[in-house]
Order: C-alpha cells, then sequence, then structure tokens
C-alpha cells in the first residue's frame, strides 16, 4: 500500500496530461444571471442550494447524480427501448450485465438508489436490530432506521479527521464492528452496510483487503454483508492505484473481486453508471430474493422494471460497460483531483486525499469563527452561488439531521460543502473558473457571519429548510 497522492500533472517539463477519451458531439448553452438576480434567487430558496432553480445556475455542482451525460451509444439504445409492461427485453439485458460486471445472481430493478435501501432494509431488518456501516448516508440510514434498525458508525477513525492522508479512508474498522457484536449479539445485528466509496467522508474508498477481513470477520459471526455499490467503479481505480497486487488488473475485474466478498448489493445508478434515473438491488440468496421480489410490486413496479421505463433499463446496461472501461475513469477521477490540485496550491482548506466524485470544502476551517449551529457549510454553499452562481451542496449538520431520541442535531465531525462534479459534462476550464470562485470567497471569509434556521421538514431536512442569514 502506497501513501502516496497521485497528482494529475507533472509540475516539471516533460508533463504529459491525461484527456478524455470522448469529444462533444452536443451541447446545452449556459449562462450566467447578475449579481442581483442571485441575491434574489438564493433569498427566494432560502438560502437552500437545493431551492434554486437550476436556471438561476451557471455551473451546477450540486450533485453528481442524474446529472451524468450519456452517450450516443447509450441514446442508441434509448430508442431499443421495449415498453412491454411485463418482461421487457432490456430487464434481460440489464440483468446479464449486472451479472456480468457485478457477480450476483438475482436482481431487482427500482427507480433510484433509495428505492433499493427501502426494499432491502425492510426484507432484511428486524425491528430492534443493529445495522453496523462506514458512516452514514442520508438515504440509506433513513431506511435503515424506519425499517426499526439503529445505525452504528464503524468506520476508520481516520475518516473523520479533514487533513488525515490515510489512502483508505473508506476503511471499516474491523474492532468497532466486533465491539458491536459484543454489545448486542451476532443475532442482533441485521447487516453490515458496506458502502464504496464513502460519499459522506469526501468520496474516500475502501481497499480490497479491507473488505476480505470484513468477510472474514463476519463469517465467522454469520452475519451478512450488503454493499452499496453506487461509486463502487470509482473505488475500484483507488484499489488499482494504491494497492499493492491490484495495478495490473482492470477496473471491471476489481469490482467483480469487490463484490464476491458481499452477499448482496445495491446502486444509484444515478452516478457510475452514467444514466439519469434508475438502481436496482441485487442478491445471491433466493428467498431473500423472493422477498425483495414481493416487496417490488408494492413499492417501485413489476420487477421486470422496477419503476424504470425499458429504455431506462437499456441505458443503464450499456452505462455499466462504459463505467468500467479504463481510460473513462482515469480521465473521471483526474478531473475531480485536477480541480483539487488547484484548490490545494492556493491553500484552501479541502478533504484530502481527493476521493472520488467531489472536492469537499472544509467549512470548520474555511469559517473558524463560526459555530457549527451557525452552519458554516450551509453558509459557505450560499456565499458560493452569491459569488459566481455555482452551486454546491451542504453535507454537515444539516444533513445529519436530529437524533430521533433526544431531538438534538447531530454534531457530526465532518462540516463540508460538496463540489460535485457530474460525469463527462463540464470541461477543464469549468474547473478553473471554479476553482477560482472559491478563492474569492475564501479571501473574503471573514466577512461571513452564518445563517438561522427559520423552516425544518421532518426528514432529510437538508432538501427542503429555509435559513435567513445572521
Ligand atoms: N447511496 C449513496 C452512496 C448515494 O450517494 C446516494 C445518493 C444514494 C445511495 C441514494 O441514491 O439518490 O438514487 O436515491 N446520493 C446523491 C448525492 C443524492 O447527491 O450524493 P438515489
Amino acid at each position: 500500500m502506497t501513501n502516496q497522492i497521485p497528482r494529475t500533472m507533472g509540475q516539471q517539463f516533460g508533463r504529459r496530461s491525461w484527456a478524455e477519451p470522448w469529444k462533444i458531439k452536443m451541447v446545452e448553452p449556459l449562462s450566467m444571471i447578475d449579481r442581483a438576480g442571485r441575491e434574489k434567487a438564493l433569498a427566494e430558496a432560502g438560502y437552500n442550494t437545493f431551492l434554486l432553480h437550476s436556471a438561476d445556475v451557471y455551473i451546477d455542482l450540486l450533485t453528481d447524480s442524474g446529472t451524468n451525460a450519456m452517450s450516443d451509444r447509450q441514446w442508441a439504445g434509448m430508442m431499443l427501448g421495449d415498453e412491454a409492461y411485463a418482461g421487457s427485453r432490456n430487464f434481460y439485458n440489464l440483468e446479464q450485465t449486472i451479472q456480468t460486471y457485478y457477480g450476483y445472481q438475482h436482481i431487482v430493478p427500482t427507480h433510484q438508489g433509495r428505492g433499493a435501501e427501502h426494499l432491502l432494509s425492510r426484507s432484511t431488518i428486524k425491528p430492534g436490530q443493529w445495522v453496523g456501516g462506514n458512516m452514514y448516508f442520508t438515504t440509506t440510514r433513513l431506511h435503515q432506521e424506519l425499517a426499526g434498525a439503529t445505525f452504528v458508525d464503524v468506520i476508520i477513525d481516520e475518516a473523520h479527521d479533514p487533513s488525515n492522508l490515510h489512502p483508505f479512508k473508506g476503511n471499516i474498522d474491523l474492532n468497532k464492528v466486533e465491539a458491536l457484536i459484543q454489545r448486542v449479539g451476532a443475532e442482533q445485528v441485521a447487516y453490515v452496510s458496506l458502502a464504496a466509496t464513502v460519499n459522506m467522508a469526501g468520496g474516500q474508498p475502501v481497499s480490497m483487503a479491507n473488505v476480505q477481513a470484513l468477510r472474514q470477520l463476519c463469517d465467522r459471526y454469520g452475519i451478512k454483508i450488503y454493499l452499496d455499490a453506487t461509486r463502487l467503479a470509482e473505488n475500484a481505480l483507488f484499489i488499482q492505484e494504491r494497492e499493492e497486487g491490484y495495478a495490473d488488473l482492470t477496473i471491471a475485474q476489481i469490482v467483480r473481486q469487490f463484490c464476491s466478498y458481499t452477499d448482496g448489493g445495491w446502486i444509484s445508478g444515478k452516478k457510475d453508471s452514467l444514466v439519469n434515473i434508475g438502481g436496482w438491488v441485487a442478491v445471491n440468496d433466493w428467498t431473500l430474493f423472493e422477498e425483495l421480489r414481493n416487496q417490488v410490486v408494492i413499492f417501485e413496479g413489476l420487477h421486470t422494471y422496477g419503476g424504470m421505463a425499458g429504455r431506462d433499463m437499456e441505458a443503464m446496461a450499456i452505462g455499466i460497460v462504459e463505467s468500467m472501461q479504463d481510460d473513462y475513469m482515469r480521465s473521471r477521477i483526474g478531473q475531480v483531483r485536477y480541480l483539487g490540485e488547484l484548490l490545494t496550491d492556493w491553500e484552501v482548506p479541502i478533504v484530502q486525499p481527493v476521493g472520488g466524485h467531489a472536492i469537499f470544502l472544509d467549512a470548520k476551517r474555511f469559517y473558524p469563527h463560526l459555530p457549527q449551529d451557525r452552519f458554516p457549510a450551509q453558509t459557505l454553499a450560499a456565499e458560493l452561488y452569491l459569488d459566481s452562481g455555482i452551486r454546491s451542496m451542504e453535507r454537515g449538520i444539516v444533513s445529519a439531521g436530529r437524533n430521533a431520541q433526544t431531538g438534538d442535531h447531530y454534531y457530526p465531525k465532518l462540516e463540508l460543502t460538496r463540489l460535485t462534479i457530474p460525469r463527462r459534462v463540464y470541461t477543464q476550464a469549468h474547473m478553473d473558473v471554479t476553482a477560482e470562485a472559491v478563492k474569492a470567497v475564501y479571501d473574503a471569509r471573514e466577512q461571513a457571519r452564518g445563517l438561522q434556521m427559520t423552516y425544518e421538514p421532518r426528514y432529510l431536512r437538508f432538501f427542503q429548510a429555509h435559513f435567513k442569514p445572521l
């Protein structure tokens, strides 16, 4: 294992840059509204970037979810949509693609990732049980809690430190899993919820050695592992680069091997799989599959479409294949790193090492004068939009929500603002403009006063909460 963080460009003579393995065939115009317009739009949105109209946004780095550009092959696949209610040929193509690339046997399609989380949580959790996971994800934990489980974070401590350079900051701390088992008993652990990469930690990867060791531990106690494989192809690049013995394996081979240590998994197809909508859950156990198929017809749709149109399933099948091309993945992560290197060179505090899908600005170090209940990451997202029309997302105290028992905010160690890079959408020049905007906001950091929450929805409050400036 090496601790070195590769840079995308040599700084010396003789540098060799990467370039995207595609060219642009169709464009969508962008424009920026003026400062007065941005002030009005942000006030109307309650200082919540989720509530902005996208027409008022210049560069949209809210999320990498469903914001991907599809290839000409995928658009051609859309025309092959077989919109039969039952048994669409696109489903069988998707099923076979998932079996080939992820290695799971039984596939249930869903409309997107949280649909899969809903079905899996209902089918595997008994009320009062526990789920251990490598850091929470918002929708994942909520579905586990709604099914009656208590979530326990078992990620390594390094993940909570934004400047720790551990190469696999998404890893699970096996001692924490063991401690959970000792505390509640193995039969009370519904499963271990493993995500690769870990979104809320900064898109940080999990090593192959870690999932292997987790498998051994769980086998000793008869505990299942379910994998959130939403960004597993991205995770595979980090294994290829940083973990000894994987440099000569392809992304596809690494993904397949990783999944083989788990009992099943799910994805939001809106990330890795290069589509705008879709997801699935897949398992190897027939009885669980039957239960998932029972649930899917209640909540999503028939078990051969699960909320997707035939054309969506075709586009996802093609997207899965494209997502595992090594040169594509190098350019994908290379673009994220390019932005990270600009900000690092300008000494803007970001989560290091740079992860897979986004740059996470460290709002605690950005605004050290703002206490966490003045929502520093939310404030930063608002300031960045005001400066340049760039839309980012809060990933801090607002996203963490409240403890259902005590009613208090969760106070996460990480208070981050995420600049999420859509796949195949923006150019290197957009990254330059973004870095310069962040730098301008950083230079004006002492003027920031923070926000006050004026409206709070019951669930997943970050999506719809309103704020006002202090
Ligand atoms: N798991 C992970 C790791 C995710 O990042 C997401 C979504 C989901 C599950 C849920 O999938 O949105 O298709 O229902 N993440 C988006 C984001 C929303 O912006 O990070 P979904």
